[in-house]
Order: C-alpha cells, then sequence, then structure tokens
C-alpha cells in the first residue's frame, strides 16, 4: 500500500469536515486550519490528519513517503471550474490591437475574437489540439492546479464541437489531474448560421446536446448570453435541452451586459453562473434570494477583467449578501491567456478585495463544488483525493496572494503522488 505521511505543517489549510458542500458569505472568511499539522495519505486519499501534539506515531514504515513541512503551509490544491484550454492558437494579435485601443468587441467585428479561433481549430486535427492543450494543463498542474473543467465551443460545427469534447476526454484518461467537460457551442453564432440563429440552436438542442449526453462526453452546458452573442432565451432552451439530458447550466453572463442572464439560469436550476463583472441591483437580489443550497454558484474571473481592462465583478457585494462566490481563471486565447491560479489568489485580494482566506475557500472549497467535485477535492478532508500543493516556508498565509508573482509552491502532489518535486520531498 502507498502511504505518504506529511509531518510539522507550519498549517494544514482548508480542513473541512466532512460533508460540507459549499461555503457561503460570512463562512468563507473562517476558512478550518489546523496549525503544526500532520497528515497522512493512503493509496491517493486522505486518511487522516491532526496536530502534531496529537500524532499517534509510525508503527509500519513499509512503503511510506515522509514529508517534513516544517514552516511551509499544505493546502488542497486549486481547482478550476471555467477554462477553455482546449484550443487550436493564441491570439496575441488581438493583444496588440486591443493596447492600441481597440474593444474586445470592436475585434470580435473585425473577424476576430470566438470565430477567428473556431475557423483554426476546425483546420486543426485532434492529435495536435491534444498536443497543446496537454502541455497547458501540465503547466497549470504544476502551477498548483488539480482539477479543471474544460469547455468546447470553439468548434460551432457538430463535429467540431465533438471533437473538442474527445480531445478533452482523452486528456482526462492521460493526465492524473481531475477533468470535467462543458458542452458550449453557444459560444458564438457560426458564419454558416448568419441568417438562421434558430438554425444553430436547433442543432445544439436536438443534435449536439442528445449526442454529447448519450456518448457521456459533457457533465455541463454553458451558453454566452451577451449582446451579439445569445439571448436570454436561447440561452433557455440550451439549459432545458441540457436538463432534459441531465446536464446542468455552467453559463457565461453579465460579461458586457446585464440582460437578465441570471434570473434566467435561476429558474433553470443552473449550478454556476460565470463573469458577472456587469451586476446591477436586481441581479444581486435575484442571487441572495435563491435558496442556500440551490443557487447557483457566483464565479468570478478576475484575470478575464485585467487582461481585457473591463470592471471587476462586486465580490464583496455578493459575500456580504451571503453568497458562495468562486474563482476561475476563464483559462482561453482570448480573453485570459493564463491558467495561473496563484495569478487569480492575488488579483481576487488585490481588485476584488477578497480576504485571503475567502480567496482560498473560492478556489477551492467552492471551486470544486462548481464543478460537482466536491465529494473529492477543495478541502483536507479524510477520504477526499490527496491532491494537495505545499508551499516554500512562508511568513503567514496572507504571503501568498500578497507576494504576488513570486512562485510560492513547492511541491504539488495528486493523488497522493508528486507531480511536481521541491526541497520538502528531498
Ligand atoms: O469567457 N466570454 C466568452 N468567452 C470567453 C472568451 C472567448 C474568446 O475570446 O475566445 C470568456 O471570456
Ligand atoms: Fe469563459
Amino acid at each position: 500500500m502507498s502511504r505518504l505521511l506529511i509531518k510539522n505543517a507550519k498549517a494544514l489549510v482548508g480542513t473541512y469536515p466532512v460533508g460540507v458542500a459549499r461555503v457561503a458569505g460570512a463562512e468563507m472568511a473562517r476558512l478550518p486550519m489546523i496549525e503544526d499539522g500532520w497528515l497522512l495519505a493512503e493509496e491517493g486519499r486522505i486518511t487522516a490528519l491532526g496536530p502534531m501534539s496529537e500524532f499517534p506515531g509510525v508503527a509500519d514504515w513499509s512503503d511510506l513517503t515522509m514529508i517534513d513541512a516544517s514552516g511551509r503551509y499544505v493546502l488542497p490544491g486549486w481547482c478550476d471550474p471555467h477554462t477553455h484550454t482546449v484550443f487550436a492558437a493564441p491570439r496575441e494579435e488581438e493583444f496588440v490591437d486591443k493596447i492600441k485601443g481597440l474593444s474586445y468587441q470592436e475585434i470580435a467585428a473585425r473577424g476576430g475574437g470566438i470565430l477567428n479561433s473556431a475557423m483554426k481549430l476546425r483546420a486543426m486535427d485532434e492529435e495536435a489540439l491534444f498536443d497543446q492543450a496537454k502541455a497547458r494543463l501540465e503547466g497549470m498542474m504544476r502551477m498548483g492546479t488539480v482539477a479543471v473543467e474544460i469547455k468546447s465551443g470553439y468548434g460551432l460545427t457538430l463535429e467540431s464541437e465533438l471533437k473538442m469534447l474527445r480531445v478533452a476526454k482523452r486528456l482526462k484518461a492521460s493526465l492524473p489531474l481531475q477533468v470535467r467537460t462543458t458542452l458550449l457551442a453557444a459560444h458564438a453564432l457560426p458564419p454558416e448560421f448568419k441568417e438562421d440563429r434558430d438554425g444553430y440552436v436547433r442543432l445544439i438542442c436536438e443534435e449536439l446536446i442528445p449526442q454529447v449526453a448519450q456518448e457521456g462526453l459533457a457533465d455541463f452546458v454553458d451558453a454566452f448570453c451577451e449582446v451579439n452573442y445569445f439571448t436570454v432565451a436561447e440561452m433557455e432552451r440550451v439549459l432545458e435541452a441540457g436538463a432534459k439530458h441531465g446536464l446542468p447550466g455552467k453559463v457565461h453572463v453579465n460579461q458586457f451586459t446585464s440582460l437578465g442572464g441570471i434570473q434566467a439560469a435561476i429558474r433553470h436550476g443552473a449550478l454556476s453562473v460565470d463573469h458577472l463583472e456587469v451586476m446591477d441591483v436586481a441581479d444581486l437580489e435575484a442571487l441572495a434570494a435563491c435558496p442556500p443550497d440551490q443557487v447557483p454558484m457566483p464565479t468570478l474571473l478576475p484575470s478575464c477583467s485585467f487582461f481585457l481592462r473591463i470592471p471587476y465583478a462586486p465580490a464583496r457585494q455578493l459575500i456580504d449578501r451571503g453568497l458562495p462566490v468562486v474563482l476561475a481563471s476563464d483559462h482561453n486565447p482570448g480573453s485570459t491567456p493564463s491558467g495561473n491560479l496563484n495569478l487569480v489568489l492575488s488579483l481576487a485580494c488585490i481588485q476584488l478585495r477578497m480576504l485571503p482566506k475567502e480567496a482560498i475557500a473560492a478556489l477551492t472549497m467552492n471551486a470544486a463544488a462548481a464543478m460537482g467535485l466536491h465529494h473529492e477535492a477543495g478541502s483536507l478532508t479524510p477520504g477526499k483525493r490527496a491532491s494537495l500543493i505545499i508551499t516554500h516556508a512562508a511568513p503567514s498565509l496572507a504571503y501568498l496572494p500578497y507576494a504576488f508573482g513570486t512562485d510560492h509552491i513547492d511541491t504539488v502532489i495528486i493523488d497522493g503522488k508528486p507531480i511536481r518535486t521541491g526541497a520538502a520531498l528531498r
């Protein structure tokens, strides 16, 4: 039996008791920790933990890897419940256009944006897409990400959307991190359907969703509800078809415009509402009025705001209204060419004014819940996967987001096995 014992951790962070599904409002700042802690993992799962003062000792040393984590924090690995990590090519030419003053919408209107990515992805074979995405995900794992959601949405034809999801499925089988997948065919209207919006939404609802559900290619459905993309009514059709096939919604709403997408997502029992850069009082009130265990989880993407120079989501107002705020990267070639959740942690504190403990809860427990993985990931809890980050020695937990842009990670462990080995393991 393979076992891993971590001793003398400066603190074990996020030691939620068994059964916590998500944390909301004021609870987010009460991140549970055990100072001077030990943790035992067996066969890839956390089996026991506690303070060193109650360490029972080791009777059997066979097949045991021992880590002395003196001075270091041990955290649950980051979870990233919103990415578009399968794509064919970066779009740094648009980045330069943005520096010169063009907006995201102006670039899209000139043939850039999502349609630009779609044309390139359609032309690329599965093998090349897989190799590229695998390299990106390996980089993200080294930065502490242990579970990720991956969306389609750069195919925009039946064949290419299926191709993207098949690539994601292969990634899931070939990498140690956990992968959840989302059908985002309603990402942009493809040129072939320019004069037939209804026909494209019917293709999604009547052909793609049933086939994706039948082949087990996706766990969720998504739609980009925005001016020039999809209307609230079109998103609702996607959510309805998803629900009929057992695929809950995780939707792009309120990135540039408040259209009523949040209220529609609530009506359809969506798991998460993502972006939320533009929120009016009615949007906040609609979320606050939901029963706590049914509210779609507000998922904020501060590195997208940073990169596009658009407003930051109102994290404080969401937390003050008792909501379970989630953070994610939104890694994609157009609005967020970074999958680094350590940067998201700093941006959440600096720009969203989240407390370090709130931001850590949002990137672990709540991020796991926002892709239905709260039983498996997101906290240091017996029974969950032993997927962890061991930091360099740090003076305090707040130091991690404070010293932004610094690599604080020494070792990353997924399912009890090191995938990045630092000094703690030597
Ligand atoms: O989440 N907003 C829509 N989709 C992506 C961006 C996609 C792109 O520009 O390629 C996002 O920001
Ligand atoms: Fe996105």
